[in-house]
């Protein structure tokens, strides 16, 4: 199977939307191949697009802040984004867009294989629960095509709103126990049944020649 290396070397040469004509680095994500928690924003914006790395501007800083308040640092988790390049002007990511992109974060998804997917806004929130509202579905953890699923708000909401801050931590704080209890429930799944090991044939006889 490729890589996330291979992965991300594959989003920055892809020219397969028109989002590619405004970048000024495309953005693959960044993280552990083997975070328990991988969380999912909308797309770059200016400073992303800037240094070619996911949440590394005001809304990165809270994301960080976030994740220090449950004892994580960003590289622990893995941290992408629904499309790889910045919209200009940083306006939604069009329909065509999503699509274009998102055979990326299917394969980063398949290659982390995260316990637990948390969705940054309603982008990627309706990825996985198409026509959901975010009042909703915020702060509690779902099933979907076998992954669990955390919505939360956009941190850039906190920026402009400031009684999402506190929604957002409140959310934010309930991760460490939804992890604990994915935990437990993988601790309990019976040991795969693995197939019987086929004795090899003993080789056949020499024939006596004599
Ligand atoms: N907002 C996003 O959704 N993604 C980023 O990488 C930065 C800001």
């Amino acid at each position: 199977m490729e890589s996330l290396v291979e992965v991300a070397r594959l989003i920055t040469t892809c020219t397969d939307c028109s989002l590619h004509l405004g970048r000024t680095n495309a953005v693959p994500g960044e993280g552990a191949q083997d975070a328990e928690i991988m969380l999912i924003g909308e797309g770059p914006g200016f400073h992303e697009d800037r240094l070619g790395r996911p949440f590394v501007g005001p809304a990165g800083q809270f994301l960080e802040e976030l994740l220090a308040s449950i004892g994580l640092k960003r590289e622990q988790v893995f941290i992408a984004n629904m499309v790889k390049c910045r919209p200009p002007q940083n306006r939604d990511p069009l329909p065509e867009e999503l699509s274009a992109c998102s055979k990326y974060l299917e394969r980063q998804i398949e290659l982390v294989d995260p316990l637990l997917i948390v969705t940054l806004g309603r982008f990627s929130l309706t990825r996985f629960f198409p026509g959901e509202s975010i009042s909703r579905a915020r702060g509690r953890v779902r099933q979907r095509d076998g992954r669990s699923i955390f919505p939360i708000m956009h941190p850039a909401a906190a920026l402009h709103r400031q009684e999402h801050r506190a929604t957002i931590m409140e959310d934010f704080r309930a991760i460490p126990g939804v992890l604990e209890g994915l935990r437990e429930r993988l601790r309990q799944l019976p040991e795969p049944v693995m197939p019987p090991v086929m004795e090899e044939a003993p080789p056949p006889e020499q024939l006596a020649l004599f």
